[in-house]
């Protein structure tokens, strides 16, 4: 048996699967998001260890499997976000998000004081508002009493980690995501922390994915019910871990995991960028290997807030078959979703959400539809730019809550032009990360062995001919729109 423990943003997800991929029980608990400015988004560590506490206990509850019998544990969860801790190891301050939109000025001063070429160079990426480094310095700018405090600096699973075994330890592939990793040499970037006045020992060890960084110590096995002893390998970023749970780990295979985010993900063998670093270029969770995401900020988020907002008393059932009844690309009524700023393809944290070519003809299946078509469109944008990295993607397999709609899987199909394919075990990044703890524990030899063994295709949508036309027109459109918006945002 072997565990994963996704670390999500709207909760913890725990998943229990056997040497063979099947799933053997799976838990989920929530907390809440806090968002005390605008732009803003908050949460307490200690709510996601009180939460994995539950989902686990429920888990070993559920399928009566002995504590003993889980080989190892794999932790995934939402990456960028910063956790402080004190000398003891508490935490200081909630955790500033991968969503929270506050720091630009000091992602524009820390691309100043290294370089931007440098920065390019060494991390790969830009600094974005989402990543952590400019997370650390906004605490030193505006809360010095609590930046004297630090002495360690975790990414959210990392966190998880550290209560389960008391080792300060990450892995490549979310360690990529901090802005402060030199990604191609998949270690700290040492260099850049000196600059920005960041004491190394902040930073906690690296591994690769794979790797076991520690054990489940005395007071986690009382806190959880699991086995003092018991192996926790590094794990994966919630895209990473994702993509090995859905097997993207050789080229020419991409997932399109539409989650409250968006996400084009592709395997790299070598670290490539796009010319201008619209996309992420990161550590894959595979030894060895990269890969390449191109992350919307609100995708199923975007469904989400509308239906809240506008049809607060209906279902998603209900919302998509009003959807469904209109046809493809809404009779023109275009939806730009923006709701929190956008990385991919503009990263631009004042970009914002808009409905355009609205009449009296449109009623509310219209606005959902072009919801619907609006994210869709947002993930072409990624999946155009790795087509014009060269990259031949010749299957996409998608993820996430979203894929579970048939709607939705038919206009990405046809948004893309390309058949989308499902996955049998939909369990995302927990899955992903139970099959590193597999490969770290000697069930597997690799990576890609482990995926060949466990994870299998569900079916397929084709794109329908006869929308295509319809979504290229609509797409062409909706490329215009967010240039000639800019100026209002
Ligand atoms: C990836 C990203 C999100 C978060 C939350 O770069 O920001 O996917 O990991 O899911």
């Amino acid at each position: 048996m072997l565990l994963g423990i996704d670390i999500g943003t709207s909760g913890v997800k725990a998943v229990l699967i056997d040497t063979e991929g099947r799933v053997i029980a799976s838990a989920s608990e929530s907390y809440p998001l806090l968002t005390p400015k605008p732009l803003w988004a908050e949460q307490n560590p200690e709510d996601w260890w009180h939460a994995t506490c539950k989902a686990i206990r429920q888990i070993l509850q559920d399928s009566g499997v002995a504590p003993g019998a889980i080989r190892g544990i794999g932790l995934s969860g939402q990456m960028h976000g910063s956790v402080f801790l004190d000398a003891d190891g508490r935490v200081i301050r909630p955790a500033l998000l991968w969503c929270d939109q506050r720091t630009a000025d000091e992602c524009a001063w820390i691309t100043e004081r290294v370089g931007e070429q440098t920065v390019l160079q060494t991390t790969l990426n830009p600094v974005l508002t989402g990543f952590q480094a400019g997370k650390i310095i906004w605490l030193r700018r505006h809360e010095p009493e609590n930046y004297a405090r630090v002495r360690h600096v975790l990414l959210p699973k990392d966190y998880i980690r550290f209560m389960l075994t008391g080792e300060f330890a990450t892995e490549v592939s979310d360690a990529s995501g901090t802005a402060l990793f030199e990604v191609p040499k998949r270690d700290w970037a040492y260099a850049m922390l000196d600059t920005l006045e960041l004491p190394r020992e902040w930073f906690p060890r690296v591994y690769e994915s794979p790797e076991i960084t520690g054990r489940v110590n005395a007071a986690a096995a009382q806190a959880t019910g699991l086995a003092e002893g018991t192996p926790v390998v590094g794990g994966a970023g919630d895209q990473a871990g994702g993509a090995v749970g859905c097997g993207v780990v050789e080229e020419g295979i991409a997932s399109v995991a539409v989650g409250t985010s968006g996400v084009v993900f592709a395997h790299l063998n070598q670290p490539r960028v796009d010319a201008h670093y619209r996309t992420h270029t990161f550590c894959h969770a595979v030894p060895g290997a990269w890969h390449v995401m191109g992350v919307m900020l609100m995708a199923g988020g975007a469904l989400q807030w509308y239906r809240d907002t506008f049809m607060p008393q209906e279902s998603f059932d209900t919302a998509l078959a009003e959807a469904e009844a209109v046809s493809p690309s809404s009779e023109g009524l275009l939806f730009l979703p923006y709701l929190s700023g956008e990385r991919t393809p503009h990263a631009d944290p004042k970009a914002r959400g808009a409905f355009v070519g609205a009449t009296l003809a449109h009623g509310r299946g219209h606005f959902t539809r072009a919801v619907l078509e609006g994210v869709a469109y947002g993930l072409r944008d990624s999946l155009e730019i790795l087509r014009e990295m060269g990259l031949s993607l010749h299957q996409l397999r998608l993820t996430g809550g979203g894929a579970k709609s048939p709607l939705w899987r038919q206009i990405l199909a046809d948004v893309f032009g390309q058949p989308v394919h499902t996955l049998q075990a939909e369990e995302g990044p927990a899955f992903g990360v139970a099959l590193l703890a597999g490969v770290g524990t000697g069930v597997w030899n690799s990576v890609p062995e482990a995926c060949a063994q466990t994870v299998r295709l569900a079916d397929s949508t084709e794109p329908n001919p006869a929308h295509q036309p319809l979504y290229e027109a609509g797409y062409a459109q909706y490329r215009q729109l967010y240039p000639a918006l800019k100026p209002f945002f």
